[in-house]
């Protein structure tokens, strides 16, 4: 740590996830500056260095990134692809880092990494390496799994998922479950403990709205170790806005985080309503809260030493790869 205790951040890939996080560590967490960026398009990094103010170095490699004393702490924001090769860096250099997901492209290399994680970890005696799955400190969801487990509303016994983006540039099919589905495996354990061992798929009518080799939209069911369930259709191109809901029914009623964010509950005959408004064009906005309090937990844990059980580890990352494996792998013909 720098003197002062600002955690000195350095993050690779500063397109929207990098530039977000980057603006999220500058306007709310005041423990943290970010002083290293690295992407490919160095016009991209030094344009958000300008925004950014300060004393930032603009790195040729994400080797050189970590190699700078100047640092801390890494954020990783590139390409799924480059996720593992820059995860061995960060365990090279023995830097703490928190790694968007997914933790790898194939559930082999999900593997491979993990147990690679595992070693380290165990040699610091520490988590060092942290996974982007922001849902687990957004309010909604928060308040969702608190009243899930009051007693209040009965016993849990599934949950009805929307996952439907405006659009979802470059997507493949599989990617309905590796790029959208695989934040609703990993909140979805983290607020039942069940890690899913079964996946079944449908393919509704398809959408002419969005790319037609894309197999869109989809509904599929998940059923975890314990037996709860999870109902979701995710939609790549959905077009009409942002529109993320979560209902948790339970023995005596029925607990829904709303498209803004919101509670509601359904409870003795009484029922709320959700707020109404114009929608968002994409996730950053609706889940603007969860990567602010992502990050200033993630900060907190490095800086106190304390470690945050809420913050994603190698082997969340990996069920929740390994659940989105099981879902491809149900995948339907498309007629
Ligand atoms: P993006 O395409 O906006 O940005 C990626 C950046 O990486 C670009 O600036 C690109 O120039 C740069 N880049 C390409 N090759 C590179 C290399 N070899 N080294 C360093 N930088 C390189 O993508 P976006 O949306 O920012 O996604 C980044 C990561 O975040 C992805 O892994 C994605 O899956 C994940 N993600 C996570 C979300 C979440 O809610 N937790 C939401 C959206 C994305």
């Amino acid at each position: 740590m720098s003197t002062g205790s600002t955690l000195r951040v350095g993050i690779i890939g500063t397109g929207i996830m990098g530039a977000g996080h980057a603006r999220f560590l500058t306007d709310h967490i005041s423990s943290a500056t970010v002083t290293a960026l690295f992407d490919v398009d160095t016009k991209r990094a030094e344009t958000l260095a300008g925004e950014l103010g300060g004393s930032i170095t603009i790195h040729s490699s994400a080797e050189s990134l970590f190699n700078d004393p100047g640092i801390d702490a890494a954020i990783i924001c590139s390409p799924d692809g480059l996720h593992v090769e820059h995860q061995r860096l960060a365990i090279k250099r023995g830097i703490p880092t928190l790694c968007e997901k997914p933790i790898a492209t194939t559930v082999a290399d999900a593997r491979a990494i993990a147990s690679e994680i595992a070693e380290y970890e165990k040699s610091q005696g520490k988590t060092m390496i942290h996974f982007g799955f922001m849902r687990r400190f957004d309010p909604g969801f928060v308040e969702l799994k608190k009243k899930m487990h009051s007693g209040i509303y009965g016993k849990p016994l599934y949950i009805r998922v929307t996952a439907r983006n405006v659009s979802s540039n470059g997507i493949i099919s599989p990617g309905l479950f590796t790029n959208i589905a695989v934040h609703d495996f990993d909140i979805i354990r983290w607020m039942t403990g069940d890690t899913w061992r079964e996946v079944s798929s449908f393919y509704p009518p398809r959408s002419t709205q969005g790319d037609s080799s894309v197999g869109d939209p989809l509904v599929f069911v998940a059923r975890g170790d314990k037996g709860f369930l999870f109902v979701e259709d995710v939609f790549a191109y959905g077009n009409y806005g942002y529109d993320v809901r979560y209902e948790a029914v339970c023995e005596n009623g029925a607990i829904e985080v709303a498209n803004h964010g919101d509670v509601i509950t359904r409870h003795n005959q009484e029922a709320g309503s959700p707020k109404a408004g114009t929608m968002d064009e994409n996730w950053i906005p609706r889940f603007e809260k969860a990567y602010i309090e992502e990050l200033r937990a993630w900060v907190t844990a490095i800086a106190s030493g304390v470690p945050n059980p809420d913050l994603a580890t190698a082997d969340d990352a990996l069920k929740a790869a390994e659940a989105c494996q099981l879902g491809v792998a149900s995948l339907p013909h498309m007629g």
